[in-house]
């Protein structure tokens, strides 16, 4: 092995650099090792002259006699790094030369280009120069410095370089102003106090230019090298690159795309937007988290501390370069090596999610524009007279007055109270729609909300200190500071008259991006750099306040500038303490504009969709993302929001819906009814039925949202995460898991009547009748007629599911059916978790039940680990084995002989066993 460049420092996870790259190139740039190895003229000449690089005549040279062409046509395309990202400008050699940038004139036309840039970094434009490293407890820490000044305005000199070794699988790398503070995210992180002993990485580090090189060590693949590309580190530009161990990168939302992305050029952009989903589009909520999938089926994730607009450009290397506009570069990257596990590590930073009320995973109903109370109780009694599961209705903006918030429409929505007191009778919830936006021109005193909040200063101020005014349904408004503490309480006091006239139980965040219908304020924005930096990331409209408030407004933490992304979490954060307060019961929230932690206050709906068959589908890769953003109560609205749905796309769409973590059917005002009522009575009694399977699997779902918030698992989880080492998985986002061993293979298609679905190796089990199927990791084609979902059973699984009823109030108390789906060494294994559903941390009071199931050797065990009332109000009413061979002779209950059925298929029922949850017991068959 070739060495290069090295800087060797006395800290043990500090291992050599300069060792070759996979593709056989070194990972510091060349050039410097003869610089770090003190080598000659070379040297000389580059201490002498920096990076000047001169021209004599038309032939250029750089500092070390290479022809400038040579050096720039020598650089791949692939690997050609993006020197003018600027949108506005037409790039032309003499820009780009002006940045000391490389400009190639592609032969072949722009389209075929495809995004290649032709202006980018020779390899050895100037960044920053690492000096010497010194050890802290918990790592290392030095200063990065810059003798040329970059192209951007305030250009920051002297950089702080701080690496921890936070855990065996957690490096934390943080890379600041080394003078002056700036702006970092208020989010919660937990602070390592003890270093590493054991870290699945090494780190090494390149000089000058400064780079980064984390490896995993068990196999030496670079996870990240981020020599490629110089660092920018001004005031509003910052940016690093790096090269990628393979393109199986996830993550990186909110956007509609693939779950697995694109890496040939594409630029994602991250700003919190209110804007029905589009491909490259930024969307409500933003993420800067990937997960990577190396050769072999490791795994590993990044996460970029930063709530500023940036943007994440992907292209082939396979590569990425991180570009943002604020706030400091503060990673975290976590090793795995599961994929689970990743999602676990980050999880671990941002926190886990919180566990939602039991109801909430029932299905909900909403829509705007039901107009009245009593069209919408009209809703709620035919979907009961019809005998459809249901568990919250919900309204839209049009309860309130003048679509302001905390107030009800006192004529058309007169019998609300009446209306959620009918729910509450019969253990059905009431969630209600709030949107940031306070109306500001009703008269004074005849409108609390905005005279209170005028009088607490609750408000985002403009430049001058006055509230900023934008234009939401009400008209206009001003928008709350949830970055204040004081408007959380301000925030709950409202929520508290409110309940007092509506008792609601959930609440809907929508808006929160926030939305504005004017551009900035009814006063334009300032010309200043906050709301006209320097650099635009590529998004949606082209500048920062588009549909959104001005940037420069102020808030209590800081400016909006940096405080954007964040709107929607700081609101769910007041909104989840107001509703513990008001009910003193687990909150249920649904939030439009997400940011990470958002899992530990609220869900999110996927927003604004369409009635399409493939906005069906974007859903699925959307559930998925925000599997490993931590927001695992998650769904999109069912049967589209926007225009009218057909019944076949809606009932496939319910079957499909009937697995979203949150079920909802939701739609536009204007637009055909789409309830489940709304339908001929085939497609309602497939809808119902898809309902009753989401209910019959409750007690598997809650389990897996406890384990969620527990651990941090995924509940909607992609087929690679269980099954790593099968790259045929990585692309799949037309199904999906639920927790480890439920695989749903949905119909996205018009007309079809047979869905084609990937069985990784194994045997999988027919969910409904137990008939198994053993794959060699291939594909295969099923019959699902329209009334048909197909959702199948990984051996070795055992799943606890629930006779269903009307809402989960009626079939919690319902009897269990147990179903062990055997491996092919006769065993299974699965769990429960039960508690009263909605009393507040439970787990961690330890009122919950919590049970293992097994199969060894024909013995199927329930085992009791923790028990609390809860679980002595239910049965087992029934177990089914899949899988078992030959048919028994005997079956015994807890030593007692026991009737029992087994079919052709190898499935065996022992039936009315009336077993107490509570109590452990086994069952043996012979
Ligand atoms: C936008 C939301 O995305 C949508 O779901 C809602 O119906 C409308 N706002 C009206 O409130």
């Amino acid at each position: 092995m070739k060495s290069y460049q090295k800087l060797t420092t006395d800290v043990s996870q500090i291992t050599e650099a300069g060792e070759e790259g996979a593709d056989g190139k070194p990972l510091c740039h060349q050039k410097l090792s003869a610089w770090w190895l003190g080598g000659g003229l070379l040297m000389v000449a580059t201490l002498l002259s920096g990076v000047t690089v001169w021209v004599l005549g038309q032939i250029w040279w750089d500092q070390h006699g290479i022809p400038f062409w040579s050096k720039c046509t020598s650089v791949p395309e692939n690997r050609r790094f993006d020197c003018y990202p600027e949108r506005n400008v037409i790039v032309t050699r003499e820009l780009c030369e002006g940045r000391g940038c490389c400009f190639v004139d592609s032969e072949r036309p722009l389209d075929r280009m495809k995004g290649v840039p032709w202006c980018f970094y020779p390899p050895d434009f100037p960044s920053y120069t690492l000096g010497s490293m010194n050890e802290t407890d918990l790592g290392m820490v030095g200063f990065l410095t810059r003798k040329t000044k970059a192209y951007y305005p305030k250009d920051i000199e002297k950089l702080h370089l701080s690496v921890e070794f936070e855990t065996d699988s957690r490096l934390h790398v943080k890379i600041t102003d080394a003078t002056n503070p700036r702006y970092e995210v208020p989010l919660d992180v937990p602070q390592a106090t003890k270093r590493a002993e054991n870290p699945l990485y090494s780190i090494e580090f390149c000089k000058e230019p400064f780079g980064l090189i984390v490896k995993r060590r068990v196999s030496g693949t670079v996870l990240l090298n981020t020599t490629v590309a110089p660092l920018f580190f001004a005031d509003q530009f910052l940016q690093i690159s790096t090269v990628l161990p393979s393109t199986f990168l996830y993550g990186l939302g909110e956007h509609e795309s693939n779950f697995l992305h694109n890496l040939e050029w594409n630029t994602l952009p991250l700003w919190a937007r209110d804007v029905p989903p589009a491909e490259s589009y930024n969307l409500y909520g933003v993420h800067p988290f990937y997960l990577l999938m190396e050769k072999g089926g490791a795994a590993h994730g990044v996460f970029l501390l930063n709530s500023n607009l940036m943007e994440v450009v992907l292209q082939p290397a396979p590569a990425l370069t991180w570009r943002t506009i604020g706030g400091i570069l503060d990673f975290y990257i976590f090793l795995g090596p599961d994929p689970n596990l990743v999602v676990r590590q980050y999880q671990q930073v941002i926190g886990f999610p919180a566990m939602p009320p039991f109801w909430g995973l029932g299905f909900h109903l909403c829509r705007w524009g039901y107009e009245t109370s009593n069209k919408t109780w009209e809703m709620v009694k035919a979907m009961r007279n019809f005998q459809i599961p249901q568990d919250a209705q919900w309204n839209d903006i049009d309860y309130m007055n003048g679509s302001r918030d905390f107030t009800v429409d006192s004529e058309r929505f007169a019998s609300l109270p009446q209306l959620v007191e009918d729910l509450h009778k019969h253990g059905q919830y009431y969630v209600l729609i709030l949107d940031p936006g306070i109306s500001s021109t009703q008269p004074p005193g005849s409108y609390w909300p905005y005279d209170e909040g005028l009088k607490r200063g609750v408000f985002i101020n403009n430049t001058q200190g006055k509230p900023l005014i934008g234009n939401v349904w009400p008209g206009f408004t001003a928008y709350p500071d949830f970055s204040n503490p004081n408007t959380h309480r301000w925030w709950l006091e409202n929520l508290n008259r409110l309940h007092a006239l509506v008792p609601f139980d959930g609440l809907w965040i929508d808006m929160n991006e926030p939305s504005n219908f004017i551009d900035g304020s009814t006063e334009g924005c300032s010309q200043g750099e906050l709301d006209n930096p320097p650099y635009v990331p590529g998004i949606l409209g082209g500048f920062l306040s588009a549909r959104t408030i001005c940037t420069s407004a102020k808030q209590s933490v800081s400016v909006h500038y940096n405080l954007h992304n964040l709107y929607g979490l700081m609101e769910a954060k007041a909104t989840a303490s107001a509703l513990v307060e008001i009910r003193g019961k687990r909150p249920f929230i649904i939030s439009r504009s997400t940011f990470p932690s958002q899992g530990r206050y609220s869900g999110h709906w996927l927003g604004d969709n369409q009635s399409e068959w493939k906005d069906m589908f974007w859903s699925i890769p959307g559930m998925l993302s925000f599997s490993l953003f931590g927001v695992p109560l998650v769904g999109a609205d069912i049967c589209g929001f926007f225009k009218s749905t057909s019944e076949e796309l809606c009932i496939r769409w319910m079957q499909l819906g009937a697995f979203y973590p949150f079920s909802r059917n939701h739609n536009s005002q204007d637009e055909q009814a789409q309830d489940p009522t709304a339908f001929s009575p085939a497609g309602r009694t497939a809808m119902k039925e898809a309902l009753e399977l989401r209910y019959a699997l409750l007690p598997l779902l809650y389990t897996l949202f406890h384990r969620a918030h527990l651990q941090g698992d995924t509940v909607a989880r992609p087929l690679f995460f269980e099954f790593p080492k099968d790259e045929a998985t990585y692309a799949l986002d037309k199904q999906f898991l639920w927790g480890r061993g439920l695989l749903v293979t949905p119909v996205l298609e018009s007309g079809a009547d047979s869905v084609t679905g990937y069985f990784p190796r194994g045997v999988w089990y027919d969910y409904y009748t137990g008939s198994s199927v053993n794959s060699s990791g291939e594909s295969l084609r099923m019959a699902a007629p329209l009334d048909h979902i197909n959702v199948h059973l990984r051996e070795g699984t055992i799943l606890p599911t629930q006779k269903p009823g009307g809402s989960t109030w009626l079939s919690r108390r319902n009897p269990l059916r147990l179903i062990a789906a055997l491996s092919q060494n006769a065993n299974a294994w699965g769990d429960l978790y039960w508690d009263d559903g909605e009393s507040l941390d439970t787990f961690e009071k330890g009122d919950y039940s919590y049970l293992v199931f097994n199969v060894m050797q024909n013995t199927f065990t329930s085992t009791v680990l923790h028990s609390s009332v809860e679980a002595t109000y239910i049965t087992v009413e029934k177990l089914s084995v899949y899988g078992v061979r030959e048919e028994p002779k005997t079956v015994t209950v807890s030593g007692k002989d026991w009737p029992f059925t087994y079919l052709t298929n190898q499935v065996l029922s022992v039936s009315d066993l009336r077993l107490p949850l509570s109590q452990g017991f086994y069952i043996r068959w012979m």
